[in-house]
């Protein structure tokens, strides 16, 4: 009998829309502009230290390449440029949150930081990394009023062709639980950690 546990979904909801990220985007652009307020840290500044002492704790180089899918602002990676990371890449499929990470990370100076819009359910070529972060996107994903099941599959070829071979992909999740994450990445090689 053909096991389809590892199809599991989530119920559908807005903060699966692009037209909902658009927007919270464009606002906190506004805000940014208005009066610095870099918007939403989502999981709160505790997750990014998590992911930060995870990295230290791994003994990962400060120049192993790296890139954060769904960066939205673009904190995460401001944070890791603090620590000293220095091949920083983040790819977000909402412009204005591309163009709101570029300016936050104008005004900290570090425009070695690269910035590109890409969508994670469509083919995409990004090139390999080192460390492959995701922080609520693959969560946002799941929630896709539209085909998650095949959203989330597209994702997961993506990250899969990122990873170099010894490449780790950290992944921040609040809607999935750790064994419905092990399950859902459970096809082809993976090298996983829970931050
Ligand atoms: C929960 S937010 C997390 C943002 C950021 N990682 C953080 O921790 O603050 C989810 C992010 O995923 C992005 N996103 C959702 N679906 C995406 C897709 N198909 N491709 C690329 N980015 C996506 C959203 O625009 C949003 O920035």
């Amino acid at each position: 009998m053909e096991d389809n546990s590892n199809q599991i979904e989530l119920e559908p909801s807005e903060l699966g829309t692009k037209v909902y990220w658009d927007s919270i985007y464009e606002r906190d652009k506004h805000n940014f502009e208005d009066h610095g307020d870099v918007g939403e840290i989502w999981f709160g500044e505790d997750s990014e230290l998590r992911i930060l002492r995870w990295l230290t704790k791994s003994n990962v180089p400060t120049d192993k390449k790296i890139i954060d899918l769904g960066c939205g602002n673009g904190m995460m990676l401001i944070e890791l440029a603090r620590e000293g990371y220095n091949n920083l890449t983040g790819v977000d499929y909402c412009e204005s949150a591309i163009e709101l990470s570029k300016s936050i990370i104008k005004t900290q100076s570090m425009d070695h930081i690269k910035l590109q819009v890409a969508d994670l359910t469509q083919d995409c070529n990004l090139g390999v990394f080192d460390i492959v972060l995701d922080k609520g996107t693959f969560d946002a994903i799941s929630l896709s009023p539209e085909d998650a099941q095949s959203k989330k599959l597209i994702y997961l070829k993506n990250v899969s062709k990122m990873l170099n071979d010894a490449g780790l992909f950290v992944i921040t999740s609040c809607n999935w639980t750790e064994s419905e994450l092990i399950k859902q990445f459970s096809t082809g090689t993976w090298y996983y950690s829970l931050a």
